[in-house]
């Protein structure tokens, strides 16, 4: 995974020290998105000046200066001002207009080194420059092509096909006469020969102060800050924002992680759009693979027109505050970053006193779901983990069969999934190669797919049929500690849903709901064991290794606490099922091991007891995590290490007692001295890989007849007093093809928030203090739906809200065909 990043200042004064710090920062922003190399462009003096007049000859012009650096984005910003002191470059000349474009880089083709760094380059004379995200899969086809027409290559990536491909394009126009060809023009031609996932953005010496951007999977976001007197009041709906050529400042981000300290209004850039900065406005075109085809011109696609969208951010969340890391900041911030992931979800009190809970992007699938014969839950790594902490309260509130799944395990081994099944996929970024791959596999085998995520708008998010949110907040360390908490949580509400209001558990259902109002304030007690744990990770510093054992709802903690000690504090670490202790590993105890063992108090704690007994009596090391005031049950002889935690109820308490082990892996880290939030060989999220590419093309082709199918049955479907969910599962078993429920009415019946961002029915109706990170527009004109304020006293902050409205405006379906015959993934 890489970010790319742009910085576009229009009528604007702005010296190029200015222009460089924006670009270095908004790398810096990036990094976590991959880190091994880094590069720049912007323009020299002499381009600049000629710029102006943009019917200078390009011979008169000087070609953009190109920076790319091996290392972070601190040796990349060494070696720029190393090189402007060197060439005297002046850092005070001021541009009234200049695009700059940056690339933060984790190598896939080609080691990282300077030459495979982008901007990648068509020519020594930089006419054309592309910063990429994603992959190109054709890229040899391309190359062969480009080399037989005299180019030649310097580097090994995928990317530089790119550039060279825009200057073949731009020659060619121009030798057949067409001297007029536009920059979008030249870029939709290129996109027209690329395959795979990507973000691109271009620059060019032939289109000066001008970009474009343009995308094919991969997240990419346009910021817009005006200057204009009267702008801060005008409406997101006005189109003129885009349109007006007044002096603004335009963004160009992978992530809004980058862009929040700028500005708040954004554009997500969607799937097939290709966007283009020009004297102050922003053209939107529509990407159509078919145009133009064969019939040797450039084709010349109509723009398109989208509104600006609020982001829900603020500066403070992206910085690191009074905390040393972002690992620190993002375990310390788990009390709120749980009452966000609940706020609004939790229903309690009311007339009948009735417990609930309400997911709006679930709540139409849930006949569904309880019909399912089995409930799948798939992901990988900590969400993984988080999955199979809730397995038992979903089976046991459920009644349906769960089973877990390691998603790349899934796929390589083409498991058994079938159309009665609902496959739960769990992914913090919602765009994780292996759970896509996962997912795109049991979406042809037909079965429900649930997402649940923190990214508003990632892949799982639109690819799904219907889902859940998890609003932890941007989650910035590459390990996920916020994240994991807040999955837990939502896979507890999804248990609730799915149990719905059957007498028979209700005693059950109103203690966990109980549980859920309170558990931020309880982690926020567990958290004070933070100089405890410091004083622990001391003691474990010099250690090879570490085991952890729990059983139960905490055999996900122990695999979760081992794995974060192994990817951070590099120390081998294993989690193990305790009654799988016997059956080997007991032969690796001595009095030299640490073992961690989690014996808290619930149906298992008994049995906990009995393997500390076993572990002592092989002189184990232990460090026993028990609830607050059960020491001299779990340490007879006094002779364990003790680490307290408060006691919730029992399928909460995994939330409790990953936080101490998640401090140890932190302490442990900074004690041995390394990076915190980059560990070694580790990026937040894994790329995407290429067989997985191709087969979403034809992904996209099965979902386009699905959609076709769904519009012939939907007159059926909608037939008055009829059960929609009745009449899906009967239809999906005549047909014999894939639901699909979720993608028909969530394309058609649009504009909920989530809709727009590419998100699930009703997750996009959010409240007032929603924490996620893009609100757009039309959630907007729901805050003021109305709150009881007398259920929200005393509720740890959670607040009720009535059942979403959803909007039913509705689109044309010609864009829900357009919309979907790309199958958006990133890299
Ligand atoms: C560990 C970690 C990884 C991720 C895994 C899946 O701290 O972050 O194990 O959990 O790569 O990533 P997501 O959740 O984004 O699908």
């Amino acid at each position: 995974m890489c970010g790319i990043f742009a910085y576009l200042n229009y009528n604007v004064n702005r010296e190029r020290r200015y222009i460089l710090e924006v670009l270095f920062n908004g790398l810096r922003r990036l990094e976590y998105r991959g880190y091994d190399s880094a590069g720049i462009s912007i323009d020299s003096s002499l381009s600049a000046s000629l710029s102006r007049d943009p019917n200078s000859p390009l011979s008169l012009r000087v070609p953009p200066l190109v920076f790319r650096q091996e290392g972070r984005i601190e040796s990349l910003v060494k070696s720029v001002y190393e090189n402007v002191a060197a060439t005297d470059l002046d850092l005070e000349e001021s541009f009234c207009a200049h695009a700059g474009i940056a690339h933060t880089r984790w190598a896939t083709h080609g080691e990282p080194a300077p030459r495979n760094s982008h901007p990648q380059t068509s020519d020594p004379g930089n006419e054309f420059l592309v910063v990429h995200n994603g992959v190109i899969t054709n890229y040899q086809v391309l190359k062969e092509t480009l080399v037989r027409h005299g180019f030649t290559f310097e580097s090994e990536t995928d990317t530089e096909v790119i550039p060279k491909l825009a200057k073949f394009v731009f020659d060619k126009a121009n030798e057949e006469g067409d001297h007029g060809v536009t920059f979008s023009q030249v870029v939709l031609e290129v996109m027209r020969h690329l395959e795979g996932a990507y973000a691109l953005i271009f620059k060019s010496q032939h289109y000066p102060n001008e970009l474009i951007a343009c995308k094919r999977g991969g997240p990419l976001l346009l910021g817009v800050k005006e200057f204009s007197e009267g702008i801060a009041a005008s409406s997101f709906h006005d189109f003129n924002v885009l349109k007006n050529g007044k002096p603004k400042e335009l963004f160009l981000s992978s992530d809004a992680n980058a862009l929040v300290e700028h500005t708040k209004k954004v554009l997500m850039i969607e799937d097939g759009e290709v966007v283009h900065l020009k004297d102050g406005v922003v053209s939107i075109f529509k990407f159509d693979n078919d145009k133009g085809k064969n019939c040797g011109a450039l084709s010349r696609t109509a723009s398109v027109q989208r509104a600006l969208s609020i982001l829900e951010m603020e500066v403070e969340q992206i910085n690191k505050g009074s905390y040393e890391h972002y690992m620190q900041k993002e375990i310390h911030e788990q009390p709120e970053s749980l009452k966000t992931t609940m706020r609004g979800r939790l229903i309690r009190g009311g007339s009948c006193k009735a417990k609930s809970v309400l997911l709006g992007g679930l709540k139409d699938h849930l006949k569904t779901i309880r019909r399912s014969r089995r409930i799948v839950f798939i992901g990988c790594g900590t969400s993984y983990n988080a999955a199979l902490a809730a397995r038992p309260i979903l089976e046991e509130l459920s009644g349906i069969p769960v089973t877990m799944e390691i998603a790349s395990d899934l796929v390589d081994r083409q498991g058994p999934i079938y159309r009665e099944d609902t496959a739960v996929f769990v992914s913090q970024s919602g765009e994780t190669a292996d759970t896509l791959q996962a997912l795109q596999y049991a979406s042809e085998n037909g079965a429900l797919c649930v997402g649940i995520t923190n990214t508003v708008g990632s892949a799982i998010a639109r690819n799904t049929h219907c889902g859940v949110h998890i609003n932890a907040g941007a989650e910035i360390g590459v390990a996920s500690t916020k994240a994991y908490t807040s999955q837990i949580v939502v896979m507890a509400m999804v248990s609730l849903a799915i149990a719905g209001d059957t007498i028979s558990n209700q005693e059950r259902r109103d203690a966990v709901i109980d549980g859920l109002y309170d558990l931020p304030n309880k982690v926020r007690d567990v958290l004070e064991l933070d100089q405890e744990m410091k004083e622990l990770a001391k003691l474990l510093i010099a250690e090879q290794s570490l085991l952890v054992f729990g059983r139960g709802y905490n055999y996900a903690t122990a695999l979760e606490g081992a794995l974060k000690v192994k990817e951070v504090a590099l120390m081998h670490s294993e989690g193990m099922l305790a009654g799988e202790m016997k059956h080997g590993p007991l032969a690796l105890v001595d009095e030299n091991l640490p073992i961690v063992v989690i014996a808290t108090r619930d149906a298992c704690f008994s049995k906990q007891q009995s393997v500390i007994q076993q572990l002592h009596a092989r002189k184990g090391r232990l460090i026993v995590i028990c609830s607050k005031g059960d020491a001299a049950s779990v340490s007879p002889g006094g002779l364990c290490r003790i680490i307290e935690v408060p006691q919730v109820v029992d399928c909460l308490q995994p939330v409790i007692n990953i936080v101490p082990l998640q401090l140890l892996a932190y302490h442990l880290t900074v004690l041995r001295g390394y990076n915190v939030d980059q560990p070694r060989n580790l990026a937040k999220r894994e790329l995407l890989n290429e067989l997985f590419i191709s087969r979403l093309r034809l992904l996209g082709q099965v979902i386009l007849m699905m959609l076709l199918l769904a519009l012939k049955v939907k007159a059926y479907v909608e037939r008055p007093q009829v059960n929609r969910d009745e009449d899906r599962t009967l239809l999906r078993t005549l047909q014999n093809v894939p639901p699909v429920e979720g993608p028909l009415e969530q394309e058609i019946v649009g504009q909920s928030a989530g809709e727009q961002t590419g998100g699930w029915q009703g997750e996009g109706v959010l409240n007032e203090e929603t924490p996620s990170v893009l609100l757009p527009e039309l959630a907007q004109t729901q805050l003021e739906l109305p709150v009881n304020p007398a259920n929200t006293e005393g509720n740890a902050g959670l607040e009720e809200r009535p059942e979403s409205p959803i909007s039913s405006s509705r689109i044309p379906l010609t864009e829900v065909a357009l919309s979907v015959s790309f199958i958006s993934v990133r890299s």
